[in-house]
């Protein structure tokens, strides 16, 4: 059976054509266990967790709490270690206005990348805002990957935090975020590793990882919207002040203070998304069938095609042109002498779903030079057909915009 047929959506039909979802990136399609999971919770064990002893609850409060134990055993670290939140956003959020808010000061520094997502800039530019601290930004090397030899020279004393991608969400380049963690935990600072773009796509194990925290969003893991993790050193969690206040993150509240709740409570204020957490189990467990040998042999052979074929094309320009070490199976890309908007447009008429846009990378895109890029974006249940038809309607595109 093709890999597909477990993916619902992936039947569609628009205008008439196959969907052919190439924007993976952005949020991949939900395997029907999933869905299944998340339509079971709310048709027969739906009850608000952790609050009340009844039974409803008592399996409720039990399924969310074995998600939990499901995450912390894919990244190999203990339970409370892991936070939900809503996204890879909110985790990143989390971490800069409670542990650097608390623990950096004006002046320090904190190491971002050219590369990153806004969710990763804005956050530090917020607190620079708040608290004056500095941020400094990593480049690229000619191939789009961090640059090793300058991460060794902008190390410096001054640099108190190091928060950066795996991979890139435009270049795909899956970066050596391993040696530059390393780098850093020598200095004994600090790192946030955002695994947003690698977590479908290569096992991590935060034992093996110099980092501190480590955030990703499910829904580009085959699970649902709406569910973020967070994963955290212990000690620095506890040391870390809450988040947002209010129910479940308390253990008493009097009329002049409060005092948090014990880990991972303390930072999961109010009712969390608890149905989704619960399905999300089920994408991890069909991860984990499927096996990362899997994962990545298909991913490659699908890597490897897509730049073959599209470096065929001479009148599409692609940015992060060297895949000689690891990629994610991402190109982006523009037609000559047409707008992004325009390709993403009519690739759509044909069911082919890509992304154009800054892919929220404004920064990235302005050392690229260019207002906006094309983005194809594949995961395993893509298919070699696929890319081929991509390819055909680049041609027909390019021929319809050429002068
Ligand atoms: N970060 C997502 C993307 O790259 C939204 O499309």
């Amino acid at each position: 059976m093709s890999i597909s047929k477990n993916f619902p959506i992936l039947k569609t039909k628009i205008n008439g054509h196959d969907l052919v979802y190439l924007d993976n990136a952005s949020t991949c399609q939900k395997p029907q266990v999933m869905i299944e999971a998340l339509s079971e919770f709310y048709t027969k064990h739906n009850a608000n967790i952790h609050r009340s002893s009844n039974p409803l609850a008592d399996i409720a409060t039990k399924k969310y709490e074995d998600s939990r134990l499901a995450v912390a055993q894919f990244l190999n670290c203990q339970k409370n270690e892991i936070i939900f939140t809503r996204n890879t956003t909110e985790s990143i959020n989390l971490v800069a206005k409670t542990f650097a808010k608390t623990f950096l000061q004006a002046g320090d520094v904190v190491l971002l990348s050219l590369a990153e997502h806004h969710s990763n800039i804005v956050p530090w530019l917020q607190l620079k805002q708040e608290i004056g601290i500095e941020l400094a930004y990593l480049p690229l090397d000619k191939n789009g990957y961090l640059d090793i030899v300058q991460a060794k020279i902008m190390l410096t004393d001054k640099v108190k935090f190091v928060s950066i991608q795996a991979a890139s969400n435009v270049l795909g380049s899956i970066h050596d975020y391993r040696e530059i963690l390393k780098l850093a935990k020598v200095k004994n600072i600090t790192t946030l590793l955002d695994a947003a773009q690698i977590v479908a796509h290569e096992s991590l194990n935060v034992q093996e990882l110099a980092c501190d925290f480590l955030v990703f969003s499910a829904h580009k893991m085959f699970g649902p919207t709406g569910v973020g993790v967070l994963y955290g050193r212990k000690d620095l969690l506890q040391m870390m002040p809450a988040f947002l206040g209010g129910g479940e993150m308390i253990n008493q509240v009097l009329t002049d203070t409060f005092t948090p709740n014990e880990l991972p409570y303390k930072f999961e204020a109010g009712t969390p998304n608890i149905a989704d957490v619960v399905a999300f189990k089920s994408s991890l467990d069909f991860i984990k069938n499927l096996t990362w040998e899997y994962i990545q042999k298909t991913e490659q052979e699908l890597t490897d095609y897509l730049w073959q074929e599209m470096l065929k094309l001479d009148f599409v320009d692609i940015y992060g042109k060297n895949i000689a070490n690891k990629h994610l199976p991402i190109i982006s890309f523009n037609l000559k002498n047409a707008h992004a908007h325009d390709v993403a447009e009519l690739l759509g008429e044909q069911a082919i779903i890509v992304r154009a846009g800054q892919h929220c990378t404004q920064i990235l895109h302005e050392s690229l030079g260019v207002p906006a890029t094309v983005r194809a974006s594949l995961t395993f249940y893509n298919t070699k057909k696929e890319i081929d038809l991509l390819i055909k309607n680049l041609r027909l595109i390019y021929n319809k915009f050429k002068v």
